[in-house]
């Protein structure tokens, strides 16, 4: 059997893990031949290959980024189904992994009503794909996040200043709820709660008087109860996604004017996704991929391997697509206790 694989959208540190694992199950236990795709879809339209052999995966599931290039190209915009069904008929394709997040499984479940044999690996640090309970890439995020909050809160506690990290998360908190509960932050701001600036002084102010150094954890899609979009003032960048980032420093001002405390804000940016993974995702990873190989060969069309408990199943493209997995009350009331 021949089998295609993609690594698409932005990356998460663990796809290297997850290619590795597909392809050293896939020569090792059955002797499959397997082909990489670069730059995700674009490769695919474009006809642009790598051949995948032992060689190329060695030691490649501690290195972070993806070998085989990632892009936010829709075949959907550049032939749809008939060129990427083309393309694989001319390399002798017989089935695709296609290793992505919403928009990488939306495209994906397009492609399978459309006849082409995929089968899916869910990705995304922000960890807000419903189906799964986790996905890789998450750990390694929420490990950097709290790395830096501890560092922040050194330098906060010298100077005796507010100090703001802004995370990742453009719809969902779950790396804020995260970190900011590892890092014992004193207010943590979620897009899934909208909070008003009083309340957030009063946390600040309530963390200082007790004479500690505030410090807040912000994600990127936060919006005050007073924004009624939080993307509107932003605009969208040249891909026609909402500008993101910047959240942090718009509170800051607001921080210290209301409270007097000095206040700075860091946004932590690409670092939460680059680098090396952490070992809790190499491992979830590598079994993801191994997962996928076998879904391939069971012949479950139109499936994504997904993580329940601590077991690793398929299911069909569309329990993934559609809703995000959002913060719930509950988890983000726990969090809350610890404000103080
Ligand atoms: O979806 C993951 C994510 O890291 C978001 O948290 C963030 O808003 C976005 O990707 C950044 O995307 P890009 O790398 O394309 O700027």
């Amino acid at each position: 059997m021949k089998i295609g694989i993609l690594t698409s959208g932005g990356d998460a540190p663990g796809l290297n893990a997850v290619i590795r694992g597909i392809v050293f199950t896939g020569l090792q236990v059955y002797g499959h031949e397997f082909v990489g795709f670069l730059n995700g879809w674009k490769g695919l339209v474009d006809d642009t290959t790598i051949p995948l052999t032992r060689h190329q995966i060695m030691g490649i599931s501690k290195q972070g980024g993806t070998i085989l290039g990632t892009s936010r190209t829709n075949p959907f915009e550049h032939g749809g189904a008939e060129r990427v069904k083309t393309v694989l008929e001319r390399n002798g394709i017989d089935a695709l992994i296609a290793i992505g997040g919403e928009g990488t499984l939306a495209a994906a479940k397009r492609l399978t009503d459309a006849g082409v044999r995929i089968v899916g690996v869910p990705k995304t640090v922000d960890n807000d794909l419903s189906a799964t309970d986790y996905t890789f890439g998450f750990d390694t995020a929420v490990q950097i996040a709290t790395e830096a909050m501890d560092r922040l809160r050194t330098t906060g506690d010298s100077h005796g200043r507010c100090m703001i990290a802004e995370v990742m998360g453009r719809h969902v908190g779950w790396i804020a709820l995260h970190s900011g509960m590892a890092a014992g932050a004193h207010c943590i701001l979620i897009p899934e709660q909208k909070t008003s600036i009083e309340q957030i002084t009063e946390w600040v102010t309530s963390a200082h008087d007790r004479g500690r150094a505030p410090l807040v954890v912000v994600a990127e899609g936060f919006a005050l109860d007073t924004m009624t979009d939080v993307h509107s003032e932003r605009g969208l960048d040249a891909f026609g996604r909402p500008r993101l980032g910047g959240i942090g420093e718009h509170l800051a001002p607001l921080i210290e004017e209301r409270t007097g405390i000095e206040t700075r804000a860091t946004t932590l940016g690409h670092i939460q996704r680059g680098g090396t993974p952490s070992a809790y995702d190499r491992v979830l990873a590598t079994r993801l991929g191994m997962a996928a190989l076998r879904t391939v060969l069971e012949e479950h069309w139109g499936c994504m391997v997904a993580l329940r408990g601590t077991e690793i199943v398929h299911v069909p493209f569309e329990d993934a697509l559609g809703k995000l997995k959002t913060v719930p009350q509950d988890r983000y009331d726990e969090a809350r206790v610890l404000f103080g």
